[in-house]
């Protein structure tokens, strides 16, 4: 037996009702102090806290160890629950109207001063939580973080099991499965100058289990980029991946929407209203100049371009005439203000394409502009009706090409609202369908597909535009979006290997290079591939908004840094030559 106390409770669930029975708690010092001949030890495990006070009248023995317990040292600790004598309970602990008093305790484990604060939630340095993840670890709110990760995980795998999904784990060590990121390579001793490639996600194998006839798939899948870090993006991460046959659109939505109700309900007991809200990737491009839209604060973009059908101010003349769109966002909160301020969203703008941006500041019954000598009085009452600014309001407006004029703005719109509070544990989730089926890569030099390769165009518009405007077509494409962010994102796939060669094709992939990166694919294709199409979750991010946190980091149990570093373990490392000789590898510093 290592050690004799044994817990009989845990210290956050001990009630009123417990008082006067004998307890053993195991736990962790949050805090120790001392009054007069009393000390108290405020006992932290994972349920919670409770004040144990040791006594020398009470316990000669006990007291005496007690003296020398300090932060996050490891006790066993015996004693009566008592009600804590009258003005001295403290309201903010859930079991502050009691404690232990203590007839027993056995240190368990010593531990040096800990580099970071366990006890209190101060923003420290994350590289230095990252380093000691163990004791940030235990803090509470970590400690929620990773039991909610854990609720919701087990939510979803409840609500799939009941609707036929099988789970299905795929290989780590595979082939490169292109999803648009840079892939991690792996050598291997057995075949040295060959690689494998660690999954971006298990896209190709989640169809062959369809085409292997296992209808419903899923999987907590765990996914490796090697792509820019932010906020929202880790080198890996984790979807739940989903996978279903004979199935259209509608089939995943439902089922999506389904789990996302039941989540929202089993975790925070939330009521999703389905069917959620739609909107079509061109709509949501027109209306919000970005297509994960946060529509909680409304900021949609204004059309101004009728106004300037015959005007004559010159610039925004000959964007009419070349068919391009005049377009505007308000600021209504007087959030950029100051001349610098415009000028930073101007640079943003202009790394987006746009050639300018004009502004216009509506003040007491006065406007302000960067063009106010270039427009008409009639304009000026004519963007004041279509845009109805209050007192202290500035508009923003872009000319030019569609496509620019919307994701400038929209620049715009997440860099404002990005500064608005938004209410907490308030919930915009919506679909966003048929994004377009391939984009131009200007370095490439070639169509790339705008999901991935294996994903359904619209087979009307495929045929129509294929040769003369691919950018015309659209895709059996939906992403889920909740509160600005891209939460999951899926297509039906192709299931005729005709069509997926002429895929291939039009995005420029050789047809000997597609059969040597998906030959295995193409041949599958030609053994009674069923429809199907799926979806993947990003875990991550969606734990992060259920607990209302602003980066993944903080609801996966040991993430990297910002700049992709394991400061705890020091992963990457260098590695022996041995190691490397044995896989035929050679580094040039
Ligand atoms: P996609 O590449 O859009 O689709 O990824 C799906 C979801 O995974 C999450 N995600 C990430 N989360 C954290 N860090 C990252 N680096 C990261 N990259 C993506 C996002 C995203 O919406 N195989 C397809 C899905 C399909 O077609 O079924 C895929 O992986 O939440």
């Amino acid at each position: 037996m290592l050690f004799k106390l044994k817990r009989t409770h845990n210290c956050g669930d001990i009630t009123r009702e417990n008082i006067d029975e004998e307890v053993v708690l195991n736990g962790w010092v949050n805090d120790t102090r001392k009054l007069g001949n009393l000390i108290f030890v405020t006992l932290r495990d994972r349920s919670g806290m409770i004040q144990v006070v040791f006594n020398p009248q009470i316990d000669a023995h006990a007291h005496h160890i007690a003296r020398d317990v300090r932060k996050e040292y490891v006790l066993a600790v015996k004693g009566k629950v008592k009600k804590r004598p009258k003005d001295t309970a403290n309201p903010n602990l859930k079991t502050g109207e009691i404690e232990v008093v203590a007839t027993d305790i056995e240190i368990l484990n010593t531990s040096k001063t800990p580099p970071i604060y366990v006890n209190r939630e101060e923003r420290v340095d994350e590289d230095l939580r990252l380093r000691y993840r163990y004791l940030d670890l235990r803090r509470p709110s970590m400690q929620k973080n990773l039991i909610q990760r854990h609720r919701i995980t087990q939510s979803v795998r409840t609500y799939l099991n009941e609707n036929g999904f099988i789970e299905v784990e795929t290989p780590i060590l595979t082939k490169s499965t292109p999803e648009g990121a840079r892939d991690f390579l792996v050598p291997w001793r057995g075949r040295p100058g060959y690689f494998f490639a660690l999954p971006q996600s298990p896209q190709l194998f989640k169809q062959l289990l369809m085409i292997g006839g296992l209808e419903r798939y899923y999987q907590l899948a765990r996914c490796f980029r090697d792509e820019d870090l932010r906020a929202e993006r880790q080198l890996e991460f984790t979807q739940i991946d989903i996978e279903m046959s004979f199935i259209g659109i509608e089939d995943i939505l439902s089922i999506t929407e389904g789990m996302i109700e039941r989540v929202f309900k089993d975790v925070l007991n939330y009521e999703v209203e389905l069917p959620l809200d739609r909107l079509q990737y061109s709509e949501a491009m027109d209306r919000y100049g970005i297509d994960k839209p946060d529509r909680r604060c409304g900021y949609e973009l204004i059309d101004l371009t009728d106004i300037f059908h015959n005007t004559s101010f010159k610039v925004f003349q000959s964007v009419v005439n070349a068919n391009g769109v005049i377009k505007a966002i308000k600021d209504e909160n007087g959030i950029v203000s100051s001349r610098s301020a415009i000028d930073r969203l101007g640079d943003l703008v202009k790394e987006k394409g746009a050639k300018g941006l004009v502004w216009m500041r509506f003040e007491n019954n006065t406007i302000k502009s960067s063009i106010e000598n270039f427009l008409t009085p009639v304009e000026i009452e004519a963007i004041k009706k279509r845009c109805n600014p209050s007192n202290g309001d500035t508009l923003f407006i872009i000319a030019g090409d569609k496509n620019v004029v919307n994701t400038a703005l929209g620049v715009i719109r997440t860099s404002l609202i990005s500064k608005l509070a938004q209410p907490k544990g308030t919930f915009d989730i919506l679909w966003v369908l048929n994004f377009p089926f391939v984009e131009w890569d200007v370095e490439e030099k070639r169509y790339k597909a705008e999901h991935h390769p294996f994903t359904m165009p619209n087979l009307e518009e495929f045929e129509k535009y294929k040769d003369t405007d691919p950018l015309k077509i659209g895709s059996l494409t939906y992403d889920l979006v909740i509160n600005g962010v891209e939460i999951g994102s899926g297509s039906i796939r192709i299931n005729d290997v005709k069509l997926q060669e002429e895929v291939f094709n039009l995005l420029s992939i050789r047809e000997d290079e597609a059969r040597k990166r998906f030959g295995f694919l193409l041949e599958a294709l030609e053994y009674g591939a069923p429809p199907h199409g799926g979806i993947a979750i990003g875990l991550d991010r969606l734990v992060m908004l259920m607990t209302g946190n602003r980066s993944i980091r903080d609801v996966t149990a040991f993430p990297k840094t910002k700049s992709g570093f394991d400061p705890l373990t020091n992963a990457p490392s260098k590695v022996s030559e041995r190691q490397l000789k044995e896989l035929h590898i050679h580094v040039i510093e």
